[in-house]
């Protein structure tokens, strides 16, 4: 783990450090520097219109960078950040290098709500941060997966391990209307009371690249309960205060508590690869609502199969 100021000058050099924030490490570089910009592309075998997110310690960042002010845009802002929220709006194309906007005339903007996070933010200026996974694995929510994906010598930036579990709630306007491009750690309702109305969630939305892409997904097979009944050479992933027939290799906690399973998904994900077991099968018999929604997402897009 290293210090602010040892992430401080290896961002300042062109290199890329590991973040916590709230929902899951990001892998952290300036959005001036082409170099390091570049190194997270290659880092995380990651197809090149994929559009990054620009973090920032404040507002004030992010004036100078926005083309056009969206409704509502300065509402959301003070209500969800710092937090797990990222607003999509209209980038001055000549400020914000073409490599982070994926080519788009777009930019992902978020103000993470981490202490040692938004302290180097304040001293490095924005930084672009995708997941801190090699694309296509679940997103890193412990520095050891960190360790795993990109060597036991990578730089993290100390501090304490994203909560959260899973990644920021994506909105974008659309026709007028913010819309949801990602599910995320806000639940759609929460936006009621600012928005006076909820944003609408297209499954698979064009809108956002990265949507397109195989995510969050094991090495190992991972069948669902909803598609699947268990078997005794299943690694089997569930909740505890329900019964299963064979005994739970991996638990998501309760079921009852969505908060918690999320934190613990990704990690249980990663954990499927190392025990052992023909492949994963998970509980995804979950109710639809709120931040089940998201995890429910999450669920079914890791068992996808690879094409
Ligand atoms: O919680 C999070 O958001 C984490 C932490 C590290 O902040 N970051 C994260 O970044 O999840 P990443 O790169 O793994 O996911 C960003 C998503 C991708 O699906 C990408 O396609 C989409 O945001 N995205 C970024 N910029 C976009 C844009 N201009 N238009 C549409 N989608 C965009
Ligand atoms: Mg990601």
């Amino acid at each position: 783990m290293i210090s602010i100021d040892d992430a401080l000058s290896l961002i300042q050099k062109g290199d890329v450090v590991a973040i916590p924030t709230e929902t899951v490490y990001g892998l952290a570089a300036s959005y001036t520097n082409l170099d390091g910009v570049e190194r997270i592309f290659q880092l995380k075998n990651r197809p090149s219109d994929n559009p990054l997110i620009l973090h920032g310690a404040d507002l004030s960042d992010f004036y100078p960078l926005i083309a056009h002010l969206p409704p509502d845009f300065e509402k959301l802002a003070a209500a969800f950040w710092p937090g797990p929220l990222t607003l999509i709006v209209d980038s001055c194309l000549d400020k914000i290098p073409a490599i982070v906007r994926g080519n788009l005339p777009t930019i992902a903007l978020r103000i993470p709500n981490h202490p040692q996070t938004l302290a180097l933010l304040k001293k490095t200026g924005p930084l672009v941060a995708p997941s801190a996974n090699i694309s296509g694995r679940p997103s890193a929510t412990h520095p050891d997966h960190i360790k795993v994906d990109f060597g036991t010598d990578f730089p993290i930036l100390e501090g304490e391990f994203p909560q959260n579990g899973v990644e920021s709630t994506i909105l974008m306007i659309d026709q007028g209307k913010w819309s949801l491009v990602r599910l995320g750690a806000i639940e759609g309702d929460r936006f009621l009371p600012y928005l006076g109305y909820i944003p609408s969630y297209k499954a698979g939305s064009i809108h956002s690249p990265g949507q397109r892409y195989r995510h969050y997904a094991p090495q190992k097979r991972l069948e669902l309960a909803s598609q699947k009944d268990p078997a005794p050479e299943a690694v089997m992933i569930g909740y505890d205060d329900r019964d299963y027939p064979y005994p739970l290799a991996i638990s998501l906690g309760n079921s009852q508590n969505p908060k918690q399973i999320a934190s613990h998904l990704y990690k249980a994900l990663r954990h499927l690869d190392q025990l052992e077991g023909l492949y994963g099968w998970i509980d995804d018999r979950l109710p639809s609502e709120g931040l089940y929604a998201t995890l429910a997402e999450r669920i079914w897009k890791a068992s996808q199969k690879k094409d």
